[in-house]
């Protein structure tokens, strides 16, 4: 038996838009069950998004296994699996960049595929359509990523000494992606593009020199936040508001939404209750998560009975 663990991720950070992105201390895990004859898949959902996900070959896991499998010329083979899924879905939280990194790498374990990630990045970026979820998926850390179509190229920044938490709030909305995405505008003034390009690489800079101070600033964006702040209730107080919190470091929309992240030094509750008040005040329920960075990215694990273990460390919230 084997089992894929992938965590959950947050694109953009605010200013490195379709570029940034953090891996989330947050997992789904893809236990293998059993081996099936080809294109024959059977999964069962434990935990986020059970009733909702589709369990056929509409099912992200399965098409990224099978592309996988065709691209890297797999022996094909079908699975029986089990998925305890701890990644809300639709939050803007890379519940979709998780099932590809999984259902890539469980092809690289089922086809005993000797290729490093770094060869596998290409093909579940493709299917993803953007680098900044599925890279540091698949590796790990903040993650700075551009991609021309074929290839990609990245650094992971360093996690530096100084400990920062990640608080991620999640209102019980959802936003899709593809919709969060059509209220942008194609093109931008020059001024805009200067801001969020001066942003993004201070954002970048500030990281690794530990130039802490300079994240409320240097996560500002006008690319995107603007426009999609308005698509769910409280968006744009939290950046307003939770900035001049007390220990918060910065402030930004977790992809496209509806989830907010926020960089925290030292204690997180006085940020993280401020993001749930804000929703609350607006009428929407919400759950926070206090996570560190993962470091490790996307992981393959040989286990051998029932992961009772993975079962007691999957959150399941209602
Ligand atoms: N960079 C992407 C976006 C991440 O903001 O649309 C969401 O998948």
């Amino acid at each position: 038996m084997l089992t894929v663990i992938v965590p959950a991720s947050s694109a953009n950070v605010g200013s490195g838009f379709d570029s940034f992105g953090v891996a989330l201390s947050l997992y789904n895990r893809y236990q293998v069950l059993d081996l099936l004859p080809p294109h024959t898949y059977d999964i069962e959902v434990i935990g986020e998004g059970g009733k909702d996900l589709a369990a056929g070959e509409d099912n992200l896991i399965i098409k990224s296994f099978e592309a996988a499998i065709a691209n890297f010329d797999i022996p094909p083979v079908g699975l029986k699996l089990r998925s305890y899924n701890a990644i809300p879905l639709s939050r803007g939280l890379g519940s979709s960049a998780s099932a590809i990194v999984g259902g890539v790498m469980l092809a690289k374990a089922v086809g005993k595929l000797e290729l490093s990630k770094e060869r596998l990045l290409p093909l579940m970026v493709e299917l993803e359509g953007h680098p900044d979820n599925v890279v540091p998926c698949c590796i790990g850390g903040f993650v700075i990523s551009a991609w021309d179509g074929k290839e990609v190229k990245y650094v992971k920044l360093p996690y530096f000494k100084e400990r920062i938490k990640i608080v991620v709030a999640v209102p019980d909305v959802t936003v899709d992606t593809k919709k969060a995405r059509e209220v942008l505008p194609q093109e931008v003034s020059l001024q805009d593009a200067i801001f969020n390009l001066s942003r993004a690489a201070l954002l970048a800079a500030s990281w690794v020199t530990g130039k802490l101070e300079n994240l409320p600033w240097a996560m500002e964006d006008k690319l995107h936040q603007p426009y999609r702040a308005k698509l769910f209730p409280g968006g744009e107080e939290i950046l307003e508001r939770v900035k001049s919190v007390p220990g918060c470091l910065g402030v930004a929309i977790s992809g496209s939404g509806p989830s907010m992240l926020a960089f925290v030094k030292g204690d997180p509750t006085r940020t993280a209750k401020e993001m749930c008040s804000v929703f609350t005040e607006k009428g929407l329920r919400s759950r926070f998560f206090v996570l560190d960075v993962d470091q490790e990215g996307a992981r393959i694990k040989e286990t051998k009975a029932k992961m009772l273990e993975e079962v007691d460390r999957c959150p399941t919230i209602a």
